[in-house]
């Protein structure tokens, strides 16, 4: 029997099976507003199978977006324009979900297809970045953040329970805080990007304050039946990011203030991504250590392309879940594909009976 596609229960919330479509940024909104776009764009997916959908990196604020393009939660009309695209997604029975972010240093840059860099400062559409420390991520994204106050740590993070609330409002049910890939929440993680000497910045626990302080205060308005996840970054992989070992501590620090599940991705702090072990399902092996450590639940992603490596990594209890994002641009359908792979009887129902009923046997 297979495991990819066993059912995965966690607090008030069951999953059909392990495959979660990963957030995606669309640069697609206007004002941050979602539109046809995202509603088509994750639509298409949980038609397609997948057992939890969710929505990208969306931001608490403006200054906290990617792009001009990226969606936010920082207004009510935001927030309406999610809510038939939540309702949508439950309806064809995934569990519609968001993740919410602040982009830090690496805010104000143009599409990924239109430069992927910095928008001058000219630009009448730039703003001014935020982060812990003066000091830029460096390459395509070469300008230093103004480094916040402590007023300006506390309004993010009143942000950040802003859009959680707004976020259960318009019907999410699984919520991530987006602490990976060198954005705001992880930037204050790392020595690469943090060098304040307040409360904030040196020791691990100073470090860890801005991110154990938000999920905190997004854990005590978000409702104990639907789960609160952090997608955190364990490793830059290189030598001056923090240890492993210290991730695994943060981590253990999440657990005790009652995060449901931990999201292991990377940190992406720094440009220079040399020594990172690229491979098929390469941080399997590191959602399994933190796993067992932390003892708490896991999702992985990361080059899992392939329906018998997902079946595998769950298989073997290296994670509970598996985020999937290019395999799922490029194959909307991959639950059905991989049901069909792995030998799961009647594999066509996986999908709603419209296409169902017309694919089986096929
Ligand atoms: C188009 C695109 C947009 C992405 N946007 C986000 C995002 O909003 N939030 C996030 O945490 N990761 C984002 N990612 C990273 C993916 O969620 C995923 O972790 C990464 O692509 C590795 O998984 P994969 O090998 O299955 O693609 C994005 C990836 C792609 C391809």
């Amino acid at each position: 029997m297979s495991q990819l596609f066993s059912e995965f229960h966690i607090k008030g919330v069951a999953l059909r099976n392990r495959i979660v479509v990963s957030p995606m940024c669309q640069y697609s909104a206007v004002d941050g507003v979602p539109n046809e776009w995202h509603m088509v764009h994750l639509g298409a997916r949980a038609i397609g199978g997948a057992a939890l959908v969710i929505a990208e990196a969306t931001a608490v604020s403006p200054e906290g977006r990617i792009t001009p393009g990226c969606t936010g939660l920082w207004n009510d009309k935001q927030a309406e324009a999610w809510a038939p695209i939540m309702r949508f997604i439950k309806k064809q029975g995934a569990v519609p979900g968001i993740q919410i972010a602040h982009a830090g240093r690496k805010a104000s840059a143009n599409r990924p297809w239109e430069g992927d860099d910095h928008m001058n400062p000219d630009d009448p559409r730039a703003w001014d970045p935020l982060g812990p420390s003066p000091i830029a991520f460096g390459a395509n994204l070469p300008r230093a953040p103004k480094e916040m106050t402590k007023d300006e740590i506390l309004r993010v993070q009143s942000d950040f329970v802003a859009a959680a609330k707004r976020a259960l409002a318009m019907g999410a049910e699984w919520l991530e805080l987006h602490f990976a890939h060198g954005y705001l929440a992880q930037s204050f993680f790392s020595p690469i990007a943090n060098r304040r000497t307040d409360e904030y910045g040196g020791s691990f626990e100073n470090r860890a304050r801005f991110l154990i302080d938000t999920m905190k205060a997004v854990r005590a308005i978000w409702p104990e039946k639907y789960p609160l996840t952090v997608r955190f970054g364990v490793s830059d992989f290189h030598a001056d990011g923090q240890p492993l070992e210290e991730s695994i501590a943060m981590v253990k620090m999440f657990k005790n203030h009652h995060l449901d599940l931990i999201d292991i991705s990377l940190g992406f702090n720094t440009p220079d991504i040399s020594a990172v072990p690229w491979g098929p399902g390469f941080l399997a092996p590191i959602a399994e250590r933190i796993k067992k450590e932390a003892g708490i639940l896991t999702a992985v992603g990361w080059l899992i392309n392939d329906p018998q490596l997902a079946e595998d990594i769950i298989a073997k209890g290296q994670a509970n879940l598996i985020m999937l994002a290019h395999k799922e641009l490029d194959d909307p359908h991959f639950p059905f594909h991989a049901a069909k792979a792995l030998s799961v009887e009647n594999p066509q129902n996986v999908l709603p009976p419209q296409y169902a009923f017309w694919l089986k046997g096929r």
